[in-house]
């Protein structure tokens, strides 16, 4: 297995280290195409980001990994709204090059289509932040039978809707989108490196089963083994499970 796997203690160290890594690609690569991630995990790296004065994003694009089907960019549960809130309207990369799939647009399979011919026409994404579901989910990419190629239409689990109608719907699942669209996880897989972070003891199955486990669709995230440059930063409660 080519993944490398870090132990922290806490959210803040996690945070911190991927913040050096962050810093360290954007010093060898001033031009970098970012994958970015949503939900709570990455938010302590984008807020050293934000907080960093000497950073120079203007020559970098983004690439988020998904968004809910249904809402607009400007509805602030969209991760649209979370991005702009993050990181990009505090960072000086330019907006016009930081893209989500639209998830309101009319047709979603044309949506997914463009959306992965951009990031083809960028030449692919060159650094990948990645947090994990509690089921083992990297995007949206849900557990299921096989892995997901480009960008498509996913149907969240119940799981999923619990996890994160408790996290930011304030436990009101009607009002959890029951669909969204994500990057493939095959397509995830092809970035030239990749970063995932996880904190806390609800994420322990996920990442030992993913580290420890086959590859299989069942754990998604269990498909970074097959590549060749990731680290995996987690900490101590998410490393509970793990076998080293
Ligand atoms: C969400 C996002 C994922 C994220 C995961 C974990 O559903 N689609 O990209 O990594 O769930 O979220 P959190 O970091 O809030 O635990």
């Amino acid at each position: 297995m080519n993944n490398q796997v870090i132990i922290v203690k806490d959210y803040e160290e996690m945070s911190c280290l991927a913040y050096e890594y962050f810093k360290e690609q954007l010093k060898n690569n001033p031009k970098t195409v970012w994958g970015l991630a949503t939900g709570s995990t990455p938010v302590g790296l984008y807020k050293k980001l934000c907080d960093s004065e000497n950073l120079d994003f203007s020559n970098c694009t983004s690439f988020n990994l998904d968004e809910y089907e249904g809402l607009k960019q400007d509805d602030i549960q969209s991760y649209c709204y979370f991005m702009n809130e993050n990181l990009f309207s505090k960072i000086n990369i330019h907006t016009d090059k930081c893209f989500l799939p639209l998830g309101c647009a009319e047709d979603l399979d044309k949506e997914c289509l463009k959306y992965d011919n951009m990031i083809n026409l960028v030449g692919g994404i060159d650094f990948q932040v990645l947090g994990i579901g509690t089921n083992g989910h990297i995007g949206f990419n849900e557990p299921s039978e096989s892995f997901s190629e480009g960008t498509h239409v996913v149907d969240l689990t119940d799981q999923t809707i619990k996890d994160n109608g408790a996290k930011y719907f304030n436990n009101n699942m009607e009002l959890v989108p029951k669909r969204a669209l994500s990057m493939g996880t095959l397509q995830i897989a092809k970035a030239k490196k990749i970063i995932i972070l996880a904190s806390g003891k609800n994420k322990a199955l996920a990442v030992a089963s993913a580290i420890n486990g086959p590859v299989t669709p069942n754990v998604p995230a269990s498909i970074l083994q097959t590549c060749k440059d990731v680290i995996w930063i987690i900490d101590e409660a998410a490393a509970s499970m793990l076998k080293i």
